[in-house]
């Protein structure tokens, strides 16, 4: 899978992948996003931290489009690239654009097996189904060869998906995400449930992502950030709706807010 089309039609020249400026969600009184701003680079791996109830998913469901004025009063800018404002669209013109979400429970077809997972998850986006019908088989093909190899899951790709493990299971799903070819994947909590192992294999994964796909990762599992941010990753720190602090795991696992507010002493 080669990384150009990740970003290809979106410019992203001034403002990198994702744009959050000041944005506020309030619940009908509630605060819950508080003129929180935040850019995530092209290619970039952003992990997110903060305590329950920071606003993290929240985040996530406005950036998506599933919160939007209806339930909640929102204010600010949420653009893809510099041109494309999320705040008008709904949610499955955002998912359309190449916005990928991946919830924590993973929601794969069971009765079918792994490839044929991969296949509905691609055909899932029709304008590129039609548009590329001839070149699809082969294409489309490779695209899920590839797939199956970063989520290593090969060996597995002719079993029943209900089959697989957790973890598997959860590889498979951000297959299914990766055959529709996003610009950004945004993942709540991917580790939760899953052995140590499993873990570290996730980590593996979304590793080897690096550098073709935008990403921004919300966990609690420090192992996992520290293995996803490295020494040099970007980490952001959310608490009470807005950012606390921003640097390298070891700057902001330093920072006396930090401390006081999430990691605790
Ligand atoms: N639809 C809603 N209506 C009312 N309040 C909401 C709604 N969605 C979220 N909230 C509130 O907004 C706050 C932020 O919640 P959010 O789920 O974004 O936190 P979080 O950072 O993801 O926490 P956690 O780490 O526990 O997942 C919480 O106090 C939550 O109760
Ligand atoms: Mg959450």
């Amino acid at each position: 899978m080669s990384a150009h089309f990740l970003e290809k039609g979106i410019d992203t020249s001034h403002t990198g992948i994702l744009y959050v400026e000041d944005l506020s969600v309030n619940f009908d009184g509630f605060q819950a996003i508080n003129k929180l701003s935040l850019t995530i680079d092209v290619g970039e791996l952003r992990c997110v931290i903060g305590p329950n109830g920071a606003g993290k998913t929240t985040l996530m469901d406005v950036i998506t489009g599933k919160t939007r004025s209806a339930i909640a009063d929102i204010d600010g800018s949420v653009y893809l690239g510099s041109t494309i404002d999320l705040m008008t669209m709904n949610e499955p013109q955002i998912a359309q654009i190449g916005v990928g979400r991946k919830f924590q429970k993973p929601t794969v077809f069971e009765q079918h097996p792994v490839w044929e997972n991969l296949e509905l998850a691609m055909a899932g986006d029709k304008s590129w189904h039609h548009s590329l019908i001839a070149k699809v088989d082969i294409e489309g093909r490779q695209l899920m060869e590839a797939v199956l190899a970063l989520t290593q899951l090969e060996s597995e790709a002719y079993r029943q998906a209900g089959l697989l493990s957790h973890g598997q299971k959860q590889r498979l799903e951000i297959g299914m995400l990766l055959m529709q070819q996003p610009k950004l994947l945004l993942l709540d909590e991917p580790v939760a449930g899953m052995t140590d192992e499993e873990t570290m294999r996730l980590a593996e994964l979304l590793n080897s992502l690096r550098g073709q796909c935008s990403m921004m990762v919300v966990e609690h599992d420090m192992e996992f950030v520290a293995a996803l941010a490295g020494p040099k990753g970007k980490v952001t720190v959310l608490a009470e709706g807005s950012v606390l602090a921003e640097g390298t795991l070891d700057e902001v696992k330093r920072d006396e807010r930090v401390i006081e507010s999430y990691l605790g002493r």
